[in-house]
């Protein structure tokens, strides 16, 4: 996939557009630029396929891309957008490539395929690698990563894709090997640590702060959403699992999140409109916040589920509004358990599961640890390198 138009060989930084003055070319990956007319505050391009799109002079001077506009080290932006430009440029169509004089003497130029991928007059146009989030079918069933495969470039980046996509996936067929989930989690970027450290073991102990460690079932959740900025993506990753029971669950909270809202209106409407408190306290800590059980987008989307019932604090909402929070939560509980939203699989020794905790709920059955040992180790990734990494992958 061509991310931009320069080429990798003399520009090997993805960062910004970086088409430097004097190293472009024609360009086969792309319809070429015929003509180019400066037109009020305004550049018309017309292309080989018949496409026009206009560009405003402001936009194509912030653009530029030359070793005065952009550091030529960094390639981050130097120029700054303060000064109105009404003068038109002289503008030329040199080498296959846009070129703009403008009237204070600079002289800016532009790849034509840096240009078309950026129309302005064309939606969504800028080319991304990261796939689109799809919702759990019915017969959704998580795709498998070989840990060997994911140690090459081509696992890892099915494995990113599968995840940014599903919002589930698994790794299959790694070492039983302690600490393996912070190696492979390296590989993405810093572990992101909260007050259970950086990489947590789930297991029975002696002395639990938390439902996880014990050997009760765990109905589903999403971890920490008593954070302003809950971990996005969880891993968790088996290295024994011999007790009886401790089965992993799993729903897509978008997914059942539309659900609801087709199912019972009102019920959506009252948790996406109703924060409620959430709070962690143990002997070191007390972490709180009051958020949505449902958080939408400017769009009126699911953009994140907080649903952990082991952590909602008091509720406090006015007396007229508690039996209807309730009634909601009922309704949005029932469907996150129908099996017909439910995935459900143990996890067998060495292999890895991975979701977006902001999506996603998880859950396990309840196990007796006085038949065998179950023990995961855990540790949570930002979104933002997840999506760094599969587009540094695609380049
Ligand atoms: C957790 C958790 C699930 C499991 O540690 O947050 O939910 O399978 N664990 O033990
Ligand atoms: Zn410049
Ligand atoms: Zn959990």
């Amino acid at each position: 996939m061509s991310v931009t138009a320069s080429s990798p060989q003399t520009q090997p930084d993805t960062r910004q557009p970086r088409q430097a003055m004097g190293e472009l070319s024609a360009h086969d990956d792309g319809p070429a630029l015929v003509e180019a007319v400066a037109t009020g505050a305004r550049i018309t391009v017309d292309w080989a396929d018949g496409v026009r799109s206009h560009f405003p002079l402001l936009w194509l001077r912030d653009h530029c891309a030359c070793a005065v506009c952009r550091h030529p080290l960094t390639r981050e932006r130097l120029f700054v957008p303060l000064q109105e430009i009404d003068a038109a440029p002289a503008v030329a169509i040199d080498d296959g490539v846009l070129r703009i004089d403008w009237v204070d003497g600079h002289e800016s130029r532009f790849d034509p395929v840096w240009l078309r991928q950026r129309r302005l007059d064309a939606p969504d146009s800028t080319p991304d690698p990261l796939p689109q989030r799809r919702a759990w079918a019915d017969d959704f069933r998580p795709a498998r990563i070989a840990h060997h495969d994911f140690m090459r470039t081509r696992g890892e980046r099915e494995w990113l894709e599968a995840l940014l996509r599903d919002g589930l996936v698994l790794l299959e067929d790694g070492p039983l090997a302690d600490e393996e989930v912070s190696r492979l989690a390296g590989r993405i970027g810093p572990l992101r640590a909260t007050n259970f450290g950086a990489r947590f073991d789930v297991r029975s102990k002696p002395n639990p702060n938390n439902a996880a460690y014990t050997s009760i079932g765990l109905a589903l959740h999403t971890d920490l959403p008593n954070w302003r900025q809950p971990p996005d993506i969880q891993l968790l990753y088996c290295l024994q699992n011999e007790a009886e029971g401790g089965e992993s669950t799993f729903a897509d909270g978008f997914a059942v999140a539309e659900a609801l809202r087709e199912s019972d209106p009102e019920a959506f409407r009252r948790l996406a409109e109703t924060p409620i408190d959430f709070r962690f306290q143990d002997e070191d800590h007390d972490i709180a916040v009051r958020a949505p059980i449902i958080q939408l987008d400017a769009a009126g989307r699911p953009l994140e589920i907080r649903f952990n019932n082991w952590i909602r604090d008091t509720l406090r909402l006015p007396l007229d509004q508690v039996d209807a929070w309730y009634a909601a939560y009922r309704r949005f509980w029932q469907l996150l358990h129908d099996p017909r939203y439910q995935l459900e699989f143990a996890l067998a020794p060495g292999e890895m599961v991975a979701f977006d905790n902001r999506r996603v709920l998880h859950g396990r059955k309840a196990f007796d640890p006085n038949t065998g040992k179950r023990h995961l180790q855990g540790t949570y990734l930002d979104l933002d390198l997840l999506e760094s990494r599969l587009r540094v992958l695609a380049r």
